[in-house]
């Protein structure tokens, strides 16, 4: 129960979450639905705000692009990280200020550096190139992206500060960009679902050195330090647990202070940019309950109405979670079952392995953890239309995001 949102609650064997009965919700929005925890999003944004009061705390859209959650995060003090222009599209509807917001992306074009510049964003450097590519559609706030050779322990597909990353500059690159540009800061992200604060202390470091480095070489030291998103969150219970908001964030503005000062550089501004660990454990998915097979002695198939369409994490990171039946919740397991999708190829699987009591058709199959580039990572796969997202806030549901029709999906053929 703990990877559930802090509102769960399990009465007369239903679960609810903010007092909503999951099985109410399934039924007034239908299945697939993604159930947001407002008051989860909301306590987690200000476990940010808190640990670091003077940082500049910008939402990675990427984990969930919604208005509503924008917006929500902005009254908690939170603007936004995009890295796309659909992103900053979505974050401007929010009406999240330019001065919140950093823009991103290995490989902006001419369009998305115009509508950072004239949004007034803060724009991260990726490449030499961008320089010249920024400055000439009216950039002016910009930091560059570094990339310093740090490999943080998580799947290899969502690393990105190591040796030969498609992210960022080198050093050497970093500090000729930085000769052209004089930018207000540097920036790094070394990766996400990071369970562990080594990675980043580590990066701390080298970014003090290279800081140093640069005043000594071009007597230029960063006003603002971007330390990135990652902190990474438990799917299921055989998972370690990652550090806390106020751990991780602590931990770091520690290292950051000596780091610098044993290189004796002036303060700078903190921003960071969490995406994951502020609406992943706010999400839970549900599911209908369809077919349930027992093909051999040890292999029993309960099947739902999504899957790798709506949950492509299990396939792309060998991501594991865990479910219970929410319409059944207080019943004990009467054995282990595998959860398959519905999508017409056998790697459809979302658990591989959990333990439910035998689920019946029609059972609503709950998993937690789920706010996190699930949606947001959505396809239409097999002629599938994409799920609806409800937030629930003290007893009630509101539709933030609404669920695709079959004839939208086929409103793209020509
Ligand atoms: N900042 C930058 C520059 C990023 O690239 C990312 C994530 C974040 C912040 C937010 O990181 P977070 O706090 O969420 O770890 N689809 C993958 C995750 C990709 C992360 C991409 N960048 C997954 O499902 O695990």
């Amino acid at each position: 129960m703990n990877l559930f949102p802090d509102t769960t609650s399990v009465q007369d064997g239903h679960l609810s979450v903010a007092g909503v009965r999951a099985a109410a919700l399934a039924e007034e929005h239908g299945t697939p639905l993604l159930v947001l925890c407002a008051a989860t999003i909301r306590a987690r944004a200000r476990a940010y705000r808190e640990a670091a009061p003077d940082a500049l705390v910008v939402y990675g859209t990427k984990a969930f692009p919604n208005i509503s959650v924008l917006q929500m995060l902005a009254e908690e003090g939170l603007g936004a990280d995009v890295s796309t222009l659909g992103e900053l599209r979505f974050a401007q509807r929010a009406g999240i200020a330019g001065d919140t917001l950093v823009v991103h992306g290995n490989n902006k074009d001419d369009q998305e550096l115009a509508e950072a510049a004239a949004g007034g964003g803060l724009v991260v450097l990726d490449a030499l190139d961008e320089v010249e590519r920024a400055a000439a559609v009216g950039v002016k706030r910009t930091l560059v992206r570094l990339t310093l050779g740090v490999e943080a322990e998580t799947h290899e597909a969502i690393r990105t500060g190591h040796h030969g990353s498609k992210f960022g500059l080198p050093p050497q690159h970093a500090v000729e960009a930085i000769e052209r540009v004089r930018p207000l800061g540097l920036h790094v992200h070394i990766g996400s679902q990071l369970v562990d604060g080594e990675a980043a202390r580590l990066t701390v470091d080298r970014l003090a050195a290279f800081a140093a480095e640069c005043r000594a070489r071009l007597g230029w030291t960063p006003e603002i330090v971007d330390l990135g998103g990652g902190l990474g969150v438990r799917t299921s219970p055989d998972e370690p647990e990652p550090p806390s908001i106020a751990d991780f964030v602590c931990e770091l503005l520690g290292r950051i202070e000596s780091a610098w000062a044993a290189h004796d550089l002036p303060s700078a501004r903190l921003i960071l940019e969490p995406g994951r660990s502020v609406v992943g454990p706010a999400g839970v998915t549900l599911y209908r309950v369809g077919v349930v097979k027992h093909v051999s002695e040890s292999v029993a198939w309960v099947a739902v109405d999504g899957g790798m369409s709506d949950n492509p994490r299990p396939q792309l990171y060998g991501a594991r979670y865990t479910a219970l039946l929410a319409n059944r919740a207080d019943e004990p397991p009467t054995g282990t079952f595998r959860v398959a999708g519905k999508h017409c190829e056998s790697g459809d699987v979302l658990i591989d392995r959990v333990e439910l009591p035998e689920p019946r058709r029609g059972d609503v199959l709950a998993v937690p953890a789920t706010g996190a580039y699930t949606l947001a990572m959505a396809s239409n796969y097999n002629g599938v239309p994409r799920p609806a997202a409800v937030l629930v806030e003290a007893g009630s549901s509101r539709t933030i995001r609404r669920r695709e029709t079959v004839e939208e999906v086929l409103g793209w053929e020509t």
